[in-house]
């Protein structure tokens, strides 16, 4: 159920050092990276400077930050979306699946693959993610936190090189 409809407001944007505290409040305020034991410490570490090395998207409406993805290009024929992120005031509004779009549509000009992890006890995202047409391709136990694993994700547009006989 999409019930805003955020139309022509939503930008989507590279993000700039001023968008640094809205995106460290969000992600400090959100499961998994709660749970995972992520601090306001770790995620000003994380911004500043920006991710070098990465694409670091925001998904802004009417000013107000409400979205982050970062992507690491070329891991394994593809890209690697090393977090997605939604205000959780937004979430469930259609705005997750905005900005991934957004990032799918620059991976597959240029790649064949999508990769991500989802913690094993984030359902809602396990679902998000199978909706968005991901595979689990298989879990990594103990990966951040013990007792608990991170799943690696694939969606693909085909294979990396053509079939010669
Ligand atoms: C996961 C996340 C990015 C999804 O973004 P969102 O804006 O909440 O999701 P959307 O509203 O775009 O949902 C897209 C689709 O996924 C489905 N979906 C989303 N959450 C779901 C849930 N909890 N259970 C089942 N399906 C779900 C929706 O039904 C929707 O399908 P529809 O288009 O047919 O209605 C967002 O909820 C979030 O940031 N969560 C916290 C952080 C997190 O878990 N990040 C990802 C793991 S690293």
């Amino acid at each position: 159920m999409h019930p805003i409809d955020h139309g022509s407001h939503t930008i989507i944007r590279d993000m700039r050092a001023d968008d640094r505290d809205p995106v460290v409040e969000i992600l400090t305020g959100s499961d998994p990276w709660k749970r995972l034991g992520f601090t306001t410490t770790d995620w000003n570490r994380i911004f500043a400077p920006l991710p070098a090395g990465r694409d670091t998207f925001v998904l802004e409406i009417e000013g107000t930050v409400l979205g982050i993805a970062i992507v690491r290009r070329k891991f394994l024929f593809g890209d690697y979306l090393e977090l997605l992120g939604i205000a959780p005031s937004a979430i469930g509004q259609g705005l997750g699946s905005r900005l991934l779009a957004h990032v799918e549509s620059l991976t597959f000009s240029r790649a064949h693959n999508l990769f991500a992890c989802v913690s094993d006890f984030n359902e809602a995202a396990r679902a998000f993610y199978q909706k968005q047409g991901y595979k689990e391709i298989g879990p990594m136990p103990n990966f951040l936190i013990p007792g608990y694993a991170e799943i690696l994700l694939r969606k693909t547009a085909g294979p990396a090189r053509p079939l010669h006989n």
